[in-house]
């Protein structure tokens, strides 16, 4: 089977990795990927948008069976763009439809639907510039600190944590007044939740879903969390405290209610839900659902799934995953990402990169790479992804930190503190 990975990350190249193990694959096509991709895939230079582009190279090449990496394209309704086309309406595409991708493209949408599923999480109101008064009534009866959430797609930037009630008020009508565009016209404000956050993955085809292995992201340019929130400098799974009571609790209160909530609204979701959620003293509560795989988390869940992906997938599509056994691998896997200097503000690009083909320890996934004749450039701030595993997260985090020295670029940074909280 010819396969199209849509995206250009450490996801995609991770997805691409995966599926070029399977026994059914046959070309691997990725748009646009990135110089990791190129060496065992065909990158096609097309943005993920590009619908109607991406239509004709499934057609050209005979492509069966589509994964969505970015949550852009989904958010934008690929999937309902495949399913009313007479063409393209046969070919598995992974992904939900654009109902099913405002779990992730609007918090107000998100929180109503857990809402009405009763599924834990935060309390909270929606707001908008004609109920900025009800806004301030709201946060003066919170506690500090104050969680002010962008409604729609801010590239990770959406979500303000403000310790003073004013500056909160301050910032809530910077929203309004389009601090992030039309993002946040509407703003979710909710009450703080203190815990530890750990990420839960399923792949569901709609009425059936498999559970992935957990994972925990480091979300913060500086060792300690501290400084600017990135993409992810960071995974590991398995995470310990994620035990099998713990799991339990979340498959019960919210795993099965979601699957549940999404069958109910006839969203047609053939894909993967990423559910972020606080542990508050053994109590899970939903921070957030995406609609797609984390970036870095595909580095380490996708490699410990020793199960073949596109069969996964295929049964995904068919509806078929309640007759699927998925196989764990029970090592820990730990990712490191490198990234470029400056990152997440300004950084260079066009940086060469040397030492990857001496990497022995780790894999290595490239996210914001180029090839240019016979260099890899930087072209990113998250550069290369170093995945390793171990019997512990301390035996696989010193393969990714020695590799991690292996590999050099002008400007190169990387937090030596992954997993250090758990
Ligand atoms: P989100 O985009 O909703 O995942 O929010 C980004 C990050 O902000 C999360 O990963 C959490 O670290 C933090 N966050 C969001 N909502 C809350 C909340 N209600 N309480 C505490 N932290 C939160
Ligand atoms: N690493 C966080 C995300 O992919 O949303």
């Amino acid at each position: 089977m010819n396969i199209l990975v849509i995206g250009a990350g450490g996801r995609e190249h991770t997805f691409a990795w995966k599926l070029s193990q399977s026994k059914n694959a046959d070309k691997i096509f990725v748009a646009p990927g990135n110089a990791g991709t190129a060496e065992f895939c065909t990158n096609i230079e097309i943005s993920v948008n590009d619908f109607q582009k991406i239509k004709d190279l499934v057609l050209a090449e005979n492509i069966q069976m589509v994964v969505v990496g970015p949550e852009d394209p989904l958010v934008n309704g690929i999937v309902d763009f495949f399913s009313n086309d007479s063409k393209l309406k046969n070919i598995a595409i992974i992904g939900p439809d654009a109902q099913g991708a405002m779990l992730e493209g609007s918090k107000a949408y998100s929180k109503e639907f857990m809402q009405k599923y009763n599924i834990p999480t935060a309390k909270y109101g929606n707001f908008s510039i004609d109920t900025i008064n009800e806004a301030y009534a709201f946060l003066d009866s919170l506690q500090a600190p104050y969680v002010l959430k962008a409604d729609g797609l801010a590239a990770g930037k959406g979500v303000l944590i403000i310790d003073d009630l004013d500056e909160a008020k301050q910032s809530l009508k910077e929203m309004f007044d389009g601090k992030f565009g039309n993002a946040s016209a509407t703003v979710v404000i909710e009450e703080f939740m203190k815990g530890i956050e750990v990420s839960y993955f399923v792949l569901t085809d709609g009425t059936n879903y498999v559970l992935l292995p957990e994972a925990k992201d480091y979300k913060r340019i500086g060792e300690g969390e501290t400084g600017l929130n990135t993409g992810g400098m960071g995974a590991i799974s398995p995470v310990p405290f994620a035990n099998a009571e713990f799991t339990k609790i979340v498959t019960k209160t919210i795993i099965e209610p979601t699957i549940n909530g999404i069958k109910q609204e006839g969203i047609n979701y053939k894909g993967f839900i990423f559910i972020g959620l606080m542990n508050i003293d053994g109590t899970p509560k939903v921070v957030e659902y995406n609609v797609r795989m984390g970036d870095p988390e595909t580095e380490v869940v996708l490699p410990r799934i020793k199960s073949d992906l596109l069969d996964l997938f295929t049964a995904t599509y068919n509806g078929s995953l309640n007759k699927t056994n998925i196989k764990i691998d029970e090592q820990t896997a730990t990712t490191v990402m490198l990234v470029s200097g400056g990152y997440p503000e300004n950084y260079a690009k066009g940086k060469e990169i040397s030492g990857v083909e001496k990497v022995a320890e780790s894999i290595v996934f490239h996210a914001g790479t180029k090839q240019e004749g016979n260099k890899v450039l930087t072209s990113g701030g998250r550069v290369i992804a170093l995945t390793s595993f171990g019997n512990n997260k301390n035996e696989a985090l010193k393969k990714s930190f020695e590799s991690a020295e292996i590999i050099n670029f002008e400007g190169k940074y990387y937090r030596r503190d992954i997993g250090f909280d758990l």
